[in-house]
């Protein structure tokens, strides 16, 4: 049987523990060895006791439990080869031939460069003498298979990472929180919400709360947003309306890329529309808490095709990563997912918008 080991990286997010115990279960019952390995890279690079061997109770009633019960951590020593010869070397340690990582782009490019590396990192084990060549004769692949976890629904190419349901759950419920505490006093808020770079979040948050404006990184208001944006709100109040929610991806910026910021926000809507106006940075609640039905579904199936997938890879079959699209659960190629992440980054950074969006939204 393989000796699957499953790993949380980057920022945690709820379905997380979902994926944990999917992959432990599903290791089990194809009889392999399960193993998970605490506190991200750092537990690899670290061994020993941080990488567990997992039995099926150990991950009973995770479904629901918020974060990571094994712990992630930004881990710089595996961004230096030396701290991957060193997690290598500790896998061989425990025959573990697989690794499946939850986490977000980030963590899941270091994975496939881990395995690239993986061949050379077996000769200098062997060429230093830490390893025997019969030791590593079992170990000149190394499976790596990604599952993304992320808040920010930001990779190309799955419809929806693990986590990102849950979080804008979270924001929907909180600004419904302040929609009753806006009404009574004919408030503005500014809610600034979390997604890095991507503006999923805010743009289904303004949608699901029905927001008078939302700002959002892939496409940046016209010129002359201050004054569209005012008028806008302006023409709601005078429909009767007697609170404005105004969502801002943390991400935010204009066509220029200058940062767009709530506070700017809200200084425009009290001087220019003479509107009482607060600011809530939502911040970590939107991260935290219990996984919503969703995505503990996703992690589950997610986390089995994972499993299936290491069990029918091939030295030659490129590392995978497990997307949803159109509901259904599909593998596509971890490079390229990633790769096409970039590049909607790189048209923003080149200002051209219309590419981004295309890139975001393309198959
Ligand atoms: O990627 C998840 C995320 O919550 C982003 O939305 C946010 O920009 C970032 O992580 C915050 O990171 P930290 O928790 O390290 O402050």
């Amino acid at each position: 049987g393989k000796r699957i080991a499953v790993m949380t990286s980057g920022g945690d997010s709820p379905g997380m523990n979902g994926a944990v115990r999917a992959v432990v279960r599903q290791t089990l019952a194809s009889g392999g060895v399960a193993y998970a390995v605490y506190e991200g890279y750092q537990g690899l690079v670290d061994g020993g006791s941080m990488i567990k061997e997992m039995r099926w109770e150990d991950v009973r009633g995770w479904l629901s439990e918020g974060g990571t019960l094994i712990g992630t951590a930004r881990c710089k020593a595996f961004m230096e080869r030396p701290g991957r010869l060193t997690a290598a070397n500790n896998m061989i340690e425990k025959g573990i031939n697989a690794l499946i990582i939850c986490g977000g782009d980030g963590s899941l490019t270091g994975a496939d460069k881990f395995r690239s590396e993986w061949p050379s990192l077996m000769d200098e084990l062997v060429s230093t003498g830490k390893r025997k060549e019969d030791e590593v004769k079992h170990h000149r692949h190394l499976n790596i298979v990604g599952l993304v976890g992320s808040i920010d629904n930001d990779l190309s190419g799955t419809d929806a990472t693990i986590g990102c349901y849950s979080s804008l759950e979270r924001i929907c419920q909180s600004i419904d929180y302040i929609d009753a505490t806006a009404f009574s006093h004919q408030r503005a808020f500014v809610i600034e919400v979390m997604g890095r770079h991507c503006g999923w979040l805010a743009l289904m948050a303004g949608v699901s709360c029905g927001a008078d404006f939302v700002f959002c990184p892939e496409n940046p208001p016209s010129e002359n947003w201050e004054s569209e944006m005012c008028n806008i709100i302006k023409k709601h109040r005078e429909m009767g309306k007697r609170k404005t929610i105004v969502v801002v991806a943390e991400g935010a910026h204009d066509r220029q890329l200058n940062h767009i910021s709530p506070t700017m926000v809200k200084d425009l809507l009290s001087e220019k529309v003479g509107l009482d106006t607060r600011v809530t940075t939502l911040g970590h609640v939107q991260r935290g808490g219990p996984p919503c039905a969703y995505d503990r579904m996703l992690a589950t199936l997610q986390g089995v095709e994972a499993v299936k997938a290491v069990l029918e890879s091939t030295p030659e079959t490129p590392s995978p990563v497990i997307c949803i699209v159109e509901n259904k659960i599909v593998r596509k190629p971890l490079v390229d997912a990633i790769a096409r992440t970039k590049e909607v980054a790189a048209n923003i950074a080149k200002k051209d918008f219309e590419a981004a969006l295309k890139g975001r939204d393309a198959e």
